[in-house]
């Protein structure tokens, strides 16, 4: 609870410094800094911190700090504000039919479920490469219980091999790892 508070008012008072600007440009291309901050600048905040711990715990995973800066693009359009974002989680919890709830709240609600695959195809049409496109596809996939299929990994030759995928799946472990705790 006291994590949900503590995030809320993070996202009241956050805000992209001019120095984060030119981060923001090392990492990504112009099609991707254009979805970057069509964010809101509270998921804008969220990423770029997630982006700086990557950084710390994997100084050389490019892979990783891009996917950090574009997981959640997903949510470009969405009414997930801090109050929607605190009743969407309070909802999920009631058993409550996702057609008994208001409008706004099925929204916010379809929005929270499919951000990562709607990111992953904004990423997909501005060339985003395959690795990172698969981050964010599934960056919050619970792959113990919900393993991912041979067929939906970026295809062999598109800068992978059998070893890289590995790689990639850790990858993704630390990217979840680290987005849970911001
Ligand atoms: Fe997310
Ligand atoms: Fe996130």
């Amino acid at each position: 609870m006291l994590y949900r508070i503590k995030q809320f008012f993070r996202g009241v008072f956050a805000k992209v410094t001019p120095e984060e600007q030119v981060f923001l440009k090392a990492y990504l291309t112009k099609g991707e800094a254009l979805l970057f901050r069509r964010l809101r600048v509270g998921e804008q905040r969220h990423s770029l911190n997630i982006a700086y711990d990557c950084l710390k715990e994997a100084p050389k995973n490019r892979i990783l700090i891009k996917a950090a800066l574009l997981h959640d693009v997903g949510k470009i359009n969405s009414n997930l504000t801090l109050v929607h974002k605190a009743l969407v989680v309070v909802i999920t919890k009631l058993p409550i039919p996702k057609r008994m709830l208001p409008k706004f709240l099925q929204k916010a609600l379809y929005y929270k479920q499919q951000h990562p695959a709607l990111g992953a195809e904004l990423l997909n049409n501005v060339g985003t490469e395959a690795s990172v496109v698969f981050l964010t596809r599934h960056h919050h996939r619970d792959f113990s219980t919900n393993p991912i299929p041979l067929k939906a990994y970026p295809k062999l030759g598109e800068g992978f091999n059998e070893n890289s995928l590995g790689d990639l799946l850790k990858t993704l472990e630390l990217l979840q790892k680290i987005d849970e705790k911001n």
